[in-house]
């Protein structure tokens, strides 16, 4: 096969930041997808409508010139948050909510520390039929970083979904072969998002030979019987599992650090890493379904009209990118050989 038309995906999980960057971060998307769900993870986050709709309106002017690409916005939630939030975030548009442990990740400072104190808010959400996007980790000081999404899933995940049968959770960029398990034994009203790294990763590749601080992400890559299992996943094509990259740019002095900040900027690359990794599997005739067809389902939005179209062309990821702010950053992948690439 040397090309490959899928319909036009969307990407369920992206952080694309505020000011001078998002004309880098808003194209990078907008090259590929359609849509994209925008995270709410700003400095201070965005957790009311009339935040979320100023920030969309900032995404869309920084779109390239002819591009219809289509933000979808999402609050984030806090322990203020009160069920009239998210009504009002329903009323105008706002597609989903998101919920950090407080501390369990960049910029999550502000989010929730008592999740059952919540549950107003997640029943108003399950009968306005808005999904709750979950980062799964706990944030327990001696609960071991590679244990903190199994944890999660056992002290808090099980308690959310046996709750809200109704609510629409998405258990956002799993790592773990527990996590797919949880997915795959839950209600229809539970999927999942994979991120591009944790396809083609394992610890080893953050550890070896020494630290890697362009694929450090939270969650933090897991060993290779997890990535094997999320790779199995995909490969066997359930609707419950679809694209979510987490790019998450940082700038490569925020990453090339001696506390780095946790994210890898994929943008420039995604579609070609799931084709890259669809095609190892043996399985590209499952990339549409993952990347184009189960997230608009899930989320209860029509799947998009156009296509694109991969063409098998070995390409180099560069080493750097400017940002508009001068400084460089270093895209996930770098200097790495991808074996898909977009036809322009
Ligand atoms: O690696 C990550 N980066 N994981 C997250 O959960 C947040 C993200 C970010 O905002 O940079
Ligand atoms: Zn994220």
């Amino acid at each position: 096969m040397t090309t490959l038309t899928i319909c036009t995906p969307d990407d369920w999980h992206l952080h694309f930041r505020d000011g001078d960057i998002l004309t880098e971060t808003v194209a990078a998307t907008a090259r590929c997808f359609q849509r994209a769900i925008v995270m709410p993870n700003l400095v201070p986050p965005v957790v009311n409508a009339e935040q979320a709709m100023a920030y969309k309106a900032r995404i869309l002017a920084a779109r390239p010139a002819q591009s219809t690409f289509e933000p979808l916005m999402t609050l984030f939630l806090t322990n203020a948050t009160t069920p009239e939030d998210i009504m009002a975030a329903k009323a105008s548009g706002v597609v989903a909510a998101k919920l950090y442990p407080a501390g369990a990740t960049t910029n999550s400072a502000a989010a929730v520390t008592d999740l059952e104190a919540m549950y107003p808010v997640f029943e108003v959400m399950a009968t306005q039929g808005m999904p709750l996007l979950i980062h799964g980790e706990v944030t327990d000081h001696h609960i071991d970083i590679f244990d903190r999404e199994k944890v999660f899933i056992d002290q808090k995940m099980s308690k959310i979904v046996e709750a809200f049968p109704h609510l629409k959770v998405v258990f956002e960029h799993i790592t773990t072969s527990d996590a797919a398990q949880f997915v795959l034994d839950a209600s229809d009203n539970v999927a999942a998002t994979i991120t591009p790294q944790h396809l083609l990763m394992n610890r080893n590749d953050l550890l070896v030979g020494g630290v890697r601080p362009h694929n450090f992400c939270l969650p933090v890559l897991k060993r290779n019987t997890h990535q094997a299992a999320l790779r199995q996943v995909v490969k066997s094509g359930p609707a419950k599992f679809f694209l979510g990259t987490d790019s998450a740019p940082h700038a490569k002095e925020a990453k090339e650090n001696a506390c780095g900040c946790a994210g890898c900027y994929s943008a420039w690359s995604a579609i070609e890493l799931y084709a890259h990794v669809f095609e190892e599997l043996d399985a590209l005739d499952k990339l549409e379904g993952f990347a184009s067809h189960y997230g608009a389902d899930f989320y209860g939005l029509p799947r998009n009209e156009g296509t694109i179209t991969l063409v098998r062309e070995e390409w180099t990821l560069p080493d750097e990118i400017m940002l508009p702010d001068g400084r460089p950053i270093v895209p996930f992948f770098a200097g790495q050989k991808v074996s898909w690439k977009l036809q322009a």
